[in-house]
């Protein structure tokens, strides 16, 4: 289970979090939207100890996060995979050595071992065809399926989702959606999406938050939010929201 409880965060001359508290039960998929610049990333920062809160917990499985030390959170990571933003993969190295970048850092794997886990997980994404291929040959949809390799690559209890859909088109988007949620309930994998649409929290996720001035505002579950009268919710879940 991840938790944060009442985080405060300050950067620069703005406060990004007041009050943040948010609980992501085991198994689950948590789904976090609002407003640009409201600290969805840095919410997710926060949770792989990429960044201290000033004040207030967060805690994986209990232990706390904020003051982990370098092995610690090392020890943390290799439980967590994250997939970034357009996959955010290295362009001179070929998909399947993206992939196994995690292994590189986490296990001294023998190499036949760490090539057999890259080709499994890049099969479960279903990119086992493109494994030799490079970053800029491959389309917007195959990097965001090789990022979500790179993050299961290590077997993580849980992944952190940073827009897994942005800039992709609506079926490509639900190819995506469907396999967050196969890897939710084949792998059970907890999950943390950060997403601005409501066809990826409708089609993945199980229950709902919204950030709104440093805390979230409402939650619920996909059902209670998507009939929910709240302006945040018609905000960011009603007919015009895509
Ligand atoms: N390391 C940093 N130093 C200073 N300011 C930062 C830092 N990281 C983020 N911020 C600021 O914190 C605010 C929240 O950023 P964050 O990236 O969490 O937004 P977001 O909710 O993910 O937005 P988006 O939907 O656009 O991705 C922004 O104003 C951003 O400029
Ligand atoms: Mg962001």
């Amino acid at each position: 289970m991840i938790e944060l409880r009442d985080v405060y965060k300050r950067l620069g001359s703005r406060q990004i979090l007041a009050g943040m508290t948010l609980s992501v039960a085991k198994g689950m998929n948590f789904v976090l939207m609002g407003p640009s610049g409201s600290g969805k990333s840095v919410t997710l920062k926060h949770i792989i100890g990429i960044l201290r809160p000033d004040q207030g917990s967060v805690t994986v499985d209990g232990q706390e996060v904020s003051t982990m030390d370098r092995g610690q959170l090392m020890t943390l990571r290799k439980r967590m995979g994250y997939l970034f933003q357009n996959g955010a993969l290295i362009n001179w190295l070929s998909v399947a050595d993206n992939v196994a970048l995690p292994l590189q850092e986490h296990a001294r794997l023998p190499k036949s071992e760490r090539d057999d886990r890259v080709q499994q997980v890049l099969k479960l994404v279903k990119l086992d065809h493109a494994s030799a291929q490079f970053p800029p040959s491959i389309s917007g949809g195959m990097k965001l399926r090789a990022g979500l390799a790179r993050a299961l690559v290590t077997n993580p209890e849980y992944v952190l989702y940073d827009e897994p859909n942005a800039g992709l088109d609506p079926i490509i988007s639900r190819q995506i959606h469907e396999l967050i949620a196969e890897v939710r309930d084949n792998l059970g994998v907890t999950g943390l999406i950060v997403t601005h649409s409501r066809a990826c929290a409708v089609q993945c996720g199980d229950r709902i938050g919204i950030l709104d001035q440093g805390k979230l505002g409402l939650q619920g579950t996909v059902d209670e939010m998507v009939h929910s009268d709240h302006p945040l919710a018609r905000d960011f879940l009603g007919g015009g929201a895509d």
